[in-house]
């Protein structure tokens, strides 16, 4: 297929395509990088009401900047990988002090932003100041990888950069935010990953895939990495109405969060018999101070390197112990930030109202 012609059929496509979409002609560059932050997480679907939620409460970038993290952490809560939400707020703060509130209105200056690669500073680029700098996402990899017949996993550093070259040879610099806008699209209507409608396809007659049959092949599967199993008890320990947390501050995926006092063993779950010894040791509690309610299920949680196998052991602690925890009304939990899977079990167990 030539890529002349490539254009020309996607950017037609994109100018008939229907599909509303609330941040679609945005030229606002700040809630293009919100919307597309967020799209980064989940599907357009669920993530519109994230996206309208965040305008609603931080309709500008000051507004963002003199959040207070713990809201902004908030208001992300269940779209996951909470480091790019405090990477948002980092950067709406670094735009507000370092640069007046204006964001920079080309590629490279985008590129040096917090949280901004070359997929959000392509998008900005393009979508708020009409620069031709192509996105590539994996709806772009599978559409080019199938119509132009490339074989490429999109995985290693030469393999990026060629990707971006093909791709940033097919913009047009007339409309390159249709341009964008339409592949993208295009991707998650048309050349899906499954169930892709090749019959009704504006490049049937000369996509590569579609002649060769290769559309379950193309694009190249990534190599897969090794998944790191781990286990994690939690241990919710209640006094009366009151129950222990504490905040997470290292420097990981759940930074700034809160979590049940956490323990964590190499190959499998602590059971209600450990948990003695541990809480014995821990906390010098003897065993008449202390009683363990309940063992919950198994709650498992897969991450792009990781898989959780949690559970959360209740304890009914009887008197005062020392402690440096945060002390909480089991009322007042639906006010902290968690990771989902705590969440998960909170709903389990009716302590948050509404599952939240
Ligand atoms: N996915 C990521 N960015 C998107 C956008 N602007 N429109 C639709 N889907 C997207």
């Amino acid at each position: 297929m030539h890529k002349k012609e490539f254009t020309q059929l996607l950017t037609a496509w994109g100018q008939q395509n229907d599909r509303p979409m609330p941040w679609k002609g945005e030229k606002n560059p700040y809630f293009i990088w919100l919307s597309e932050i967020i799209l980064q997480q989940t599907r357009v679907e669920q993530g519109t009401k994230y996206f309208l939620a965040f305008k609603e409460n931080y309709p500008t970038v000051f507004d963002l900047a003199s959040a207070n993290e713990e809201d902004v952490l908030k208001l992300w809560e269940g779209l996951g990988y909470y480091s790019r939400a405090r990477n948002l707020h980092f950067t709406a703060k670094y735009i507000v002090s370092e640069l007046d509130g204006a964001f920079p209105d080309n590629f490279q200056d985008l590129l040096t932003l917090k949280g901004i690669g070359a997929y959000t500073a392509s998008a900005i680029a393009s979508f708020a100041f009409d620069i031709p700098k192509a996105v590539v996402d994996g709806n772009v990899v599978r559409v080019l990888s199938r119509v132009f017949g490339v074989e490429n996993t999109f995985q290693k550093a030469q393999e990026k950069k060629e990707m971006q070259e093909l791709a940033d040879s097919l913009i047009t610099k007339k409309l390159p935010a249709i341009y964008n806008q339409a592949i993208m699209d295009f991707g998650a209507q048309v050349c899906t990953p499954k169930n892709y409608s090749c019959d009704d396809c504006i490049f049937s007659k000369n996509c590569f895939a579609n002649e060769h049959d290769l559309q379950s092949v193309l694009p190249l599967k990534k190599k897969k990495v090794k998944i790191k199993k781990r286990y994690f008890s939690f241990l919710v320990i209640k006094q009366g109405n009151m129950v222990f947390l504490e905040k997470r501050e290292k420097q990981d995926i759940w930074k700034g969060l809160y979590q049940f006092p956490k323990m964590e063993r190499e190959e499998t779950l602590i059971d209600s018999f450990e948990i003695e010894e541990e809480v014995l040791k821990t906390w010098d509690i003897k065993s008449k101070e202390y009683c363990i309610e309940n063992v919950s299920e198994v709650f498992i949680q897969s991450l792009t390197h990781q898989k959780l196998f949690v559970n959360f052991i209740e304890i009914n602690l009887i008197s005062e112990i020392k402690h440096s925890f945060i002390n909480t009304d089991i009322d007042f939990l639906s006010k902290f930030a968690f990771p989902k899977i705590i969440n998960v079990y909170l709903s389990s167990k009716k302590f948050l109202r509404n599952g939240k």
